[in-house]
């Protein structure tokens, strides 16, 4: 077990585990930290993808290991907590970044894709909170970084299910961080239209695409975000970064 902890100033030596680690925003997080000195363990379902994310951190000389995750299954972030655990002795900070962004107008009756983004936003962020606070509890210390979205501070039609997930998140962790107490951090990162496969896919109408492709923000804006939080000293704890590109109203 290295001597840093969570209660050290900096990224390097950190033990940090990143839900949705297989592609864009996550991907990113993981590479940058990596890169910077943690040992990053690295949730998702598709293990091809988070192989290739764990060889492209370990040809850059950096420590990663993958562990297939389903947030929407409790039973999975204890496993991926667990793994930090052995591998590592201990986990300091759990990046619930893992997110569903299948949007559409509530007349199209899309309930499947809203149940979808309220198990994987919401409840996966749930799953990592009741996953990882008996250990952080026990540690002592340890750091939680929850994903949200510029759509939690700014409601647009057809967005409105993931917004609401979104401002969920928001909303627990702002009462987790009142109940953590000093030794616990909690930080909520909202980016605006960032470049990633997610927002690219068909997943999301024709008109929001286009407007990614004209405005977005590479991923690694927000890899830089989430560095900057865990980088404060123990007893300095960043709530909430909102992170946009310039040409996002
Ligand atoms: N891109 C944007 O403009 C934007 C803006 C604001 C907020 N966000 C938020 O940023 C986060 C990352 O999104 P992204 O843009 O990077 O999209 P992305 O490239 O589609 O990445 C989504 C990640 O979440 C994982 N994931 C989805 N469902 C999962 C599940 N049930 N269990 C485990 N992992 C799951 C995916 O991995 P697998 O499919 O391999 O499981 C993938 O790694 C999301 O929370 C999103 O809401 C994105």
């Amino acid at each position: 077990m290295s001597e840093h902890s969570s209660t050290t100033t900096g990224v390097e030596g950190k033990v940090i585990a990143i839900t949705g680690a297989s592609s864009g925003i996550g991907a990113a997080i993981a590479e940058h930290l990596a890169q910077r000195g943690a040992s990053v363990v690295l949730g998702a379902r598709r293990e091809d993808r988070l192989a290739e994310v764990v060889a492209r951190i370990e040809a850059a000389g950096g420590a990663a290991l993958a562990v297939e995750v389903d947030v929407r299954h409790r039973d999975d972030l204890a496993r991926l907590v667990a793994s930090a655990q052995q591998h590592h002795g201990r986990l300091d900070v759990l990046v619930s970044n893992a997110g569903n962004m299948t949007i559409s107008g509530f007349d199209e009756l899309r309930q499947d894709d809203w149940d979808e983004m309220v198990a994987t936003n919401l409840t996966g962020v749930l799953n990592g909170i009741g996953a990882a606070l008996p250990v952080f509890r026990a540690q002592g210390a340890g750091h939680f970084i929850h994903m949200s979205s510029t759509s939690a501070h700014r409601i647009v039609p057809t967005q409105g299910v993931y917004a609401a997930t979104k401002t969920a998140v928001r909303v627990l962790s702002e009462a987790l961080r009142q109940e953590a107490g000093p030794d616990l951090r909690v930080t909520v990162v909202s980016p605006g239209m960032t470049d990633t496969e997610g927002v690219r896919s068909g997943a999301v109408d024709e008109q929001t695409a286009s407007r990614v492709r004209e405005v977005a923000q590479p991923p690694s804006a927000i890899a830089r975000a989430v560095a900057y939080a865990i980088e404060q000293p123990a007893g300095v704890d960043v709530g909430e970064i909102i992170v946009r590109p310039t040409a996002q109203s």
